[in-house]
């Protein structure tokens, strides 16, 4: 580690709080109308990812879903399995009606890799030939797709061969990538390399929480590494081999990643709250972002990580750049906990089904920091836990009040994916969490979707920008 990289860190968290001291979001009645300041073409959708929706996946994560941990305690909430899930493979038409009835101009899914590539060199090509069937009917109804290559999920081959810690799996994930770049990017233009690659570093191989169960956070900051290694690969794949310009806008492809940016604000005015938040900003927040920028990796956290690595191919390799937005945290310095702090949520906060505090202002706020890098972004998540579906109305006004001030300030914002589509398996939590705009019953047999009162805002908000909502009858 060397000492000037300490110092510059500590210097810089001390000169600036590591959040922005953005100006705050005010009165809603100065509120510019969203279509006077949101370009044409803005994409208005809903995401949701394979595994959590699709329903027969046989994956690392189906495994993972078996086990419990050495006290007992089963992996997943209540010892459940993912499943049927939504059962979104053979019922993908049901949900292109579901976007159709919201207004939707677009629609982030991910496609599985396991499904595609079952075993090592193995094509399905069944399997890619359904995918495809699904971009069409998506295009035919006007919703453009944006394809994300990987939401978390490993097949089994390469978990079993060390997953993130075997460097051949950069070469995997960009075979996989050509091969879908080649069979799917006539439909599709606008692809997503790697999801959120900072959360799966995190609950993956730093807290041990999610496959492969790694609690190491040096292990952590190299796969964190190796996965940005991998959106380079990735990024020149689907260059290479997707040419066709499916939407006639001169691009045939847009490629980026989706980053889970998180505000953490010191706790109090320590210096140590002060220089860790600076910290954990850079290494969580920061790093992915800068990549683009410098092309090199750069992550350090004390006695962690010190990674300082040119990666080929990686400067320049996002056409736009994804946030996925939730939350804050507050930050105390805890010098006994390996992560040398403990996250909690503001006093008196508001808070989702999961704790999660809401806070508009801070999508404002990451709009506005990064869209200073130059770069169009999308959000490409943003929901909120409800299982009354009662609060989901007002965190979707807010949050989508506080991109369109963002974007009125200047920050090039190309559009906004909700979390989520319809209820679905939220990972270690299961099935109780419910971020669904659409609520979905999984004990009935067809998993019927059922409109949360969100859909009348999200279709209001498509109204606004002239899009428009479809009764489902006359969908698909
Ligand atoms: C981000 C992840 O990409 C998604 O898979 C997850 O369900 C949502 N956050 C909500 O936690």
């Amino acid at each position: 580690m060397s000492v000037s990289r300490l110092a510059k860190g500590v210097l810089s968290s001390l000169a600036s709080e590591p959040h922005p001291s953005a100006p705050r979001l005010s009165g809603l009645e100065t509120l510019p109308r969203p279509r006077d300041v949101l370009r044409p073409g803005f994409l208005l959708g809903a995401a949701t990812a394979s595994h959590q929706v699709e329903g027969g996946n046989d994956n690392d994560w189906s495994e993972w879903e078996k086990g419990s941990f050495p006290d007992g305690t089963p992996h997943i909430k209540e010892g459940q399995v993912s499943g049927a899930a939504c059962d979104s493979w053979n019922r993908f038409a049901d949900d292109v009606a579901l976007l159709r009835e919201l207004g939707a101009n677009a629609y982030r899914l991910s496609v599985e890799w396991s499904r595609l590539e079952p075993e090592e060199g193995a094509w399905n090509e069944a399997a890619a030939d359904r995918y495809l069937e699904g971009m069409r009917l998506l295009r035919a109804q006007g919703i453009q797709p944006m394809v994300t290559l990987n939401h978390f999920t490993l097949p089994r081959w390469v978990a079993a061969q060390g997953g993130w810690e075997n460097e051949r799996t950069v070469e995997w994930i960009a075979a996989f990538t050509r091969r879908v770049a080649r069979k799917l990017g006539g439909e599709v233009d606008l692809w997503c390399t790697l999801n959120e690659p900072n959360v799966l570093t995190t609950f993956g191989y730093m807290d041990g929480l999610w496959p492969p169960g790694v609690k190491d956070p040096k292990r952590g900051a190299q796969v964190l590494a190796r996965m940005l290694r991998a959106h380079a690969r990735m990024a020149a794949e689907l260059r290479e081999h997707d040419t066709v310009d499916a939407d006639g806008d001169g691009q045939a492809t847009r490629v980026g990643l989706s980053h889970h940016v998180r505000i953490f604000q010191p706790a109090t005015r320590s210096p140590l709250d002060r220089v860790l938040a600076g910290f954990t900003d850079r290494f969580f927040n920061q790093a992915v972002v800068e990549a683009n920028r410098t092309g090199r990796i750069q992550l350090y956290a004390p006695g962690v990580a010190d990674i300082d690595e040119e990666v080929p191919g990686l400067k320049g390799s996002y056409d736009y750049l994804g946030l996925n937005y939730y939350t804050r945290d507050m930050l105390h310095s805890d010098l006994r906990s390996p992560k040398l702090s403990r996250l909690t949520v503001a006093e008196g906060r508001p808070v989702n089904d999961l704790g999660w505090e809401l806070y508009p202002e801070g999508l404002y706020q990451v709009l506005m920091r990064y869209g200073r890098e130059g770069l169009p972004i999308y959000v490409t998540e943003n929901g909120m836990a409800d299982t009354s579906g009662e609060r989901r109305p007002d965190f979707l006004q807010r949050h989508f009040e506080a991109l369109v001030r963002a974007a009125s300030e200047g920050a090039d914002v190309r559009g906004y994916f909700h979390w989520s589509l319809m209820d679905n398996f939220e990972w270690a939590e299961g099935y109780e969490p419910r971020f669904g705009l659409y609520r979905v019953d999984y004990s009935s047999p067809e998993k019927r979707r059922e409109p949360t009162p969100a859909v009348a805002t999200f279709q209001a908000l498509a109204r606004d920008l002239g899009l428009e909502p479809r009764a489902r009858t006359d969908a698909a």
